[in-house]
């Protein structure tokens, strides 16, 4: 087990990653004094397959349980699943003291947050994540929200949980294209962060897709424990420091807009996205080409797509426009100048984002 302290003063809270780190809850939820009822914000099939255990491990710390099953979609990051849930959950908080458990992958993860956010002005949540994304990345850090017709997180807040609890044996029944999904974003932080990462990802990958747990517990936590050392620095993300997670993302953002969030996982947006900033950075003269294909190596043998089909260049440009990231009419890419290296840079022109674009594009 590996224990990672994300540090915001008394706003700090530990990221555990391990093998079994579930039945550490209870004891967890007692010492941090979060509640004596906890509110389980989950979905049908995590409650059928863990619901049981999780609910026993609670009650063996003397809590009261209830369970709020929410549909398993994206369209449950929605305002009406907020509003429901609030009331609902007023109506089980008479005299106790409730507290919100968000057991699920990154759309549980940040409704169950905004629900804690906004509920009685805010009360106590914790994560345990069941996806790899989530335990890599949404989990951490703060950040909930809903979506609105006009786009994904819009309406939202910075919130921090009181915990996070990973387990990694949760993974054992998530899908083959669900870990390489969150896979993408632990090679997003090797590149940004940390070369060593990415000479073990290339060593170790396929003992990732088979779910070895000690590999697992190994790129869970280091992955944590970059985000949560970037999130101490740059909490609100206005220090350009977060910005830095937001690698592959400009274009992931727009690949997804533009498929109208079907089709591609986030992960695999995200996989051609890094590939587009890559291209993007080459011709900057910023990355060696050798680094590149080093980067599209292991993209690829991962089973993340490095080229797609079925769009068209102009809206793929025309989506980018859209992404929260522009300040006014410039843009901002995160590049990289070396594999575990990465830089906030303005102004890309037009010419080169095309270029890089057209390079993954099938038409
Ligand atoms: N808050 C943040 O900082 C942040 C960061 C990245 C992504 N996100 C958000 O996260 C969401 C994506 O998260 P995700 O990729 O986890 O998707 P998800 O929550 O939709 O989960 C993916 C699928 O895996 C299933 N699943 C979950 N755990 C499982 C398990 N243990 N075994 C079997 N199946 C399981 C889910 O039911 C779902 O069908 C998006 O809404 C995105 O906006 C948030
Ligand atoms: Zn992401």
């Amino acid at each position: 087990m590996q224990v990672t302290k994300l540090n915001l003063a008394e706003r700090s809270y530990d990221i555990v990653v391990g093998k079994g780190v579930i039945t550490f809850l209870g004891g967890y939820i007692k010492k941090l004094e979060l509640g004596d009822s906890a509110y389980v914000i989950t979905n049908s099939a995590l409650r059928k397959r863990y619901g049981l255990r999780l609910e026993r491990l609670l009650q063996q710390a003397g809590l009261e349980v209830k369970f709020r099953l929410i549909p398993d979609s994206e369209k449950s990051k929605s305002f009406s699943q907020l509003i429901t849930a609030i009331e609902d959950i007023s109506n089980f908080d008479k005299n106790r003291r409730v507290f919100i458990l968000a057991f699920g992958g990154g759309v549980i993860g940040d409704l169950a947050g905004f629900v804690a956010a906004v509920y009685k002005r805010g009360i106590s949540y914790v994560q345990v994540p069941t996806t790899l994304l989530a335990q890599v990345d949404s989990a951490i850090g703060g950040k909930t929200a809903v979506d609105l017709a006009q786009g994904k997180n819009l309406a939202g807040a910075f919130y921090q949980p009181r915990l996070v609890l990973s387990d990694v044996r949760l993974l054992r029944s998530l899908k083959p294209r669900e870990m390489r999904s969150g896979l993408a974003e632990v090679i997003k932080y090797a590149l940004i962060k940390d070369k060593e990462l990415f000479n073990y990802l290339e060593k170790n990958y396929p003992a990732v897709l088979r779910k070895d747990y000690s590999v697992l517990q190994h790129i869970i936590s280091r992955s944590s424990w970059i985000k949560a050392a970037v999130v101490s620095r740059d909490e609100q993300e206005t220090r350009n420091l977060r910005t830095l997670l937001n690698f592959g993302h400009t274009i992931a953002h727009a690949l997804e807009n533009a498929l109208g969030y079907r089709g591609l996982t986030h992960g695999e947006a995200v996989a051609l996205g890094m590939l587009v900033a890559c291209g993007i950075s080459v011709r900057l003269a910023k990355l060696k080409s050798r680094d590149a294909a080093r980067i599209e190596g292991l993209i690829s043998k991962v089973g993340l797509p490095v080229k797609i089909s079925g769009l068209s260049l102009a809206k793929v440009i025309q989506a980018h426009y859209h992404d929260k990231k522009f300040i006014g009419a410039e843009n901002r890419f995160v590049l990289l100048r070396g594999i575990g290296k990465a830089e906030v840079v303005s102004n890309v022109a037009l010419k080169v984002i095309r270029e890089a674009l057209k390079e993954r594009i099938i038409v």
